[in-house]
This record gives C-alpha cells, sequence and structure tokens, in this order.
C-alpha cells in the first residue's frame, strides 16, 4: 500500500491502466463502516483508493473541526488490512491553497435538514469531493446510506457537473445493539452510549409500523421519535419523514419510497440516524 501526501504524487501512483478505480474519501478515525466501503470497492474494482483528510470548510466554527478525533498509523493499517492499493492523506494546503474562494452549492439539497442545523456544511462537503474527484479520478466512488442527505448532495453534484464517476451508496454499519457506526460514538459517556440504542429503535418501531401498513406520516414520526423521548440523556435536533429523492418534508400519507431521519444530541455530540421506507 503507497501512501501519497500530494496530489501530483498521487496522480504520478494512479496507474492509467488500472480501471476501474474505486475511491473511498472519508474523514479518518476509521470504523467498520468505513472498512464496509472498501471492502464494496475491492470487490469491483483493479484499483482501490483512500483517502483521509478532516475537511475545515464543512465544519462551521466552534465545531469539532479541533477535536475530530485522528489516528493514522491505525487508519492506515487498517486500510491496509483491508487491501487498499493507495491512500491519499494531504495536509490542508494541498486542498486549499491561500485565497482559496470557490464553493460547490448543490442548492436544493443542502439547506434543509443537516444543512439547517449545519449551514454551509454541504457547501464544504461538495466542494472537497469534488476536488478529490478531480485529483484521483475515479471511476467509481463509495459513500454510506448512514450519511443519506450527504450521499444524495454528491449523487447531485456529481450528475449536474457531468463528472465521469459512478456513485455507489453502501449500507450502514451497526454494532451489535444497533447504534450506527460513527467516528463521534467516541464523544458518548457509557450512559449516553446505552441511550444512543434509542436512535435505531425509533427506527427499526417505524419500519414495524409501516410494515403493519401505517402510512400517516405524523403517525409514522411520532412512532419513531417515542423510544428517543424516553431517553433523557437524548435531544432531538429533527426528525424527519421526507420524499426520498427531493428530501422535501412529507404531509399526509406516504405514497412512494421516503427517508426516516434524524439527529440526536447527546450533551456537544449530535449523532445521525435513517432508513428508507418503501411502499
Ligand atoms: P466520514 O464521516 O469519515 O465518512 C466517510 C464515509 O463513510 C462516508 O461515505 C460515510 O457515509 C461512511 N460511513 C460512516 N459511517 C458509516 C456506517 N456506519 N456505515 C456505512 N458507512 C458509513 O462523510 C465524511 O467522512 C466526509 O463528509 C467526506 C465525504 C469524506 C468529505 O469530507
Amino acid at each position: 500500500m503507497l501512501v501519497v501526501r500530494s496530489a501530483g504524487a498521487l496522480r504520478a501512483a494512479r496507474s492509467e491502466s488500472a480501471a476501474p478505480v474505486g475511491f473511498v474519501p472519508t474523514m479518518g478515525y476509521l470504523h467498520e463502516g468505513h472498512l464496509s466501503l472498501v471492502h464494496a470497492a475491492r470487490a469491483e474494482c483493479r484499483m482501490v483508493v483512500a483517502s483521509i483528510f478532516v475537511n475545515p470548510t464543512q465544519f462551521a466554527p466552534g465545531e469539532d473541526f479541533e477535536r475530530y478525533p485522528r489516528d493514522e498509523p491505525h487508519d492506515l493499517a487498517l486500510l491496509e488490512g483491508a487491501g487498499v492499493d493507495l491512500v491519499f492523506v494531504p495536509p490542508v494546503e494541498e486542498l486549499y491553497s491561500p485565497g482559496d474562494t470557490t464553493r460547490v452549492t448543490v442548492s436544493a439539497l443542502s439547506h434543509m435538514l443537516e444543512g439547517a442545523r449545519r449551514p454551509g456544511h454541504f457547501d464544504g462537503v461538495a466542494t472537497v469531493v469534488a476536488k478529490l474527484f478531480h485529483i484521483v479520478r475515479p471511476d467509481r466512488a463509495y459513500f454510506g446510506q448512514k450519511d443519506a442527505q450527504q450521499l444524495a448532495v454528491i449523487r447531485h453534484m456529481t450528475r449536474d457537473l457531468l463528472l465521469p464517476v459512478t456513485v455507489v451508496g453502501c449500507p450502514t454499519v451497526r454494532e451489535p445493539d444497533g447504534l450506527a457506526c460513527s467516528s463521534r460514538n467516541v464523544y458518548l459517556s457509557a450512559e449516553q452510549r446505552a441511550q444512543a440504542v434509542a436512535l435505531s429503535g425509533g427506527l427499526r418501531a417505524a419500519e414495524a409500523a409501516f410494515a403493519a401498513g401505517e402510512r400517516d406520516a405524523e403517525v409514522l414520526r411520532r412512532v419513531a421519535r417515542a423510544p428517543i423521548e424516553a431517553r433523557p440523556l437524548a435531544s432531538i435536533d429533527y426528525l424527519s419523514l421526507a420524499d426520498a429523492e427531493l428530501l422535501t418534508e412529507i404531509q399526509g400519507r406516504v405514497t412512494g419510497p421516503v427517508l426516516l431521519s434524524m439527529a440526536v444530541a447527546f450533551g456537544a455530540t449530535h449523532l445521525l440516524d435513517n432508513t428508507t421506507l418503501r411502499p
């Protein structure tokens, strides 16, 4: 496995004859969720490239950019074990030169849900993913359904900018009790961690109601909220039942595929989870 830190070194190492090239962008502090993306890429691509970059432009001032967990030696060992060929670990200056001011905005999808909670977040995500696609030039790029709005933003950007990349969405990997794997789970105290199971509990309750024929959007939202509201340390940022493509909130009856998504705060830590319901 080769580790490179500059765009020039990456371009030199990315063999032209290696197609298809699969790409897994990450912010590091890797867990089973990240590795599932690598496994999917490894199964489908000749060459697998991963990146580790904690992207400053997707963090607002006062968010956890500085204290975001980092462990490069451990990450590199995991990536090597998973069969990655090439890892790109750029310093910030490699992706953002002085005076950098260009941003990619996916207007329709960036301002609701996570975008409302974190203004500017998806501009930072779309911008860095566009830069990484430009440097790595992957044939296929792998993203987790865990961050469903991010996946939708990246699909939209890739289509709108005519980027020759196939965006592949991969299922959410969970801990044995149902909590979605996340680099931010390390922020949770033991008590918060025990109560965090309520997110997936809410999703499973709504899935069960949906499977039993419930189609009223407000009832489904209420069913999903109940297990979370029963946990004293949990505070719901938002809980949404939205059109799976447009992310517009559903009123009345569910007729097409819908995304049930939520952000829940435990102290300063915000956890995300979601599921898709299909009639
Ligand atoms: P990061 O949070 O490190 O996640 C990298 C990729 O792993 C994303 O595609 C994310 O959806 C996926 N992922 C995270 N947890 C997962 C889980 N439990 N199951 C499956 N996939 C999971 O998302 C980012 O970094 C950044 O925004 C990035 C796209 C790299 C741009 O900076």
